[in-house]
This record gives C-alpha cells, sequence and structure tokens, in this order.
C-alpha cells in the first residue's frame, strides 16, 4: 500500500493465508447464512503490531469481502456493527464523509477517494461456506 495525492493506493488483493495470523487456505470464515442478506460480518486479526480488520457483505446469494480500511483517510467504513452499504443498498459507503464503493472490485465511484479502491480480500465459496484463500 502507499499514499498518492492524499488517498491510499491499494494494488493487490490480500490473502489471509499470506498474513501470520494463523489462518490457512481452506478455513472456513462462516457460512454464507450466518451474513443477514444486505449486512455484513467483520472479521479482526493480529498479526504483532499488525491488525487486519476485514469485512464480508452479503447481497443476495453474493458476497463480497474487502479490508475495512477506507482508502481516503485509513479509517474504518462503517460506524455500527455490520452496517456498510448505503440506503438504497446499491454501494458500501464510508460513513466518515460519505465516499461510495462499488460492490464488485470496491472501486470508489463517488466522493473524496474517486478512482482509488478498498483492498480486496480473496474468498472462495464452496458448498455455501466462505473460506480462506
Ligand atoms: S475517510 Fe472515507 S471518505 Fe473520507
Amino acid at each position: 500500500m502507499c499514499w498518492d495525492h492524499g488517498c491510499l493506493l491499494v494494488t493487490n488483493p490480500l490473502k489471509l493465508s499470506a498474513l501470520n495470523i494463523g489462518v490457512t487456505e481452506g478455513d472456513i470464515l462462516c457460512a454464507v447464512s450466518d451474513i443477514d442478506d444486505g449486512t455484513a460480518k467483520e472479521f479482526s486479526y493480529r498479526s504483532g503490531a499488525d491488525i487486519h480488520d476485514i469485512f464480508v457483505q452479503r447481497k443476495g446469494d453474493d458476497v463480497y469481502a474487502f479490508v475495512n480500511i477506507c482508502p481516503h483517510a485509513g479509517t474504518p467504513l462503517n460506524m455500527d456493527d455490520g452496517v456498510f452499504l448505503e440506503k438504497t443498498g446499491t454501494y458500501l459507503m464510508c460513513h466518515t464523509h460519505g465516499a461510495l464503493f462499488q460492490l464488485e472490485d470496491g472501486l470508489c465511484v463517488a466522493g473524496p477517494c474517486n478512482g482509488a479502491s478498498l483492498q480486496v480480500v480473496e474468498i472462495n465459496v464452496e458448498n455455501g461456506n466462505i473460506k480462506v484463500v
């Protein structure tokens, strides 16, 4: 990660199995059905002094995972547990300054970090379970 023009630039998706946080590829984070439609489930991992906060957003049968750091000022996106979508349920929203992000790829499409992206967390869904990559 690096900062450019005041926004955090992220290039690569995050692989949880590559971090020293005690999870390996194929571990189950949770079942898709553990996440209510339209909400997200948050996970927090620590590796030494590093804290990795991620969330998995569900929309219908689809799930999307991101690091919970806004590329604008580095704050968490949400204020309330599991609430990341704006009112229409179309975009993820940062509650600090209102940036909107596409669910599909985390690209900011409106707000102060327009064109920057959330860092994607790689996941697999198999037999209704969300698994670590
Ligand atoms: S910190 Fe997210 S929009 Fe400013």
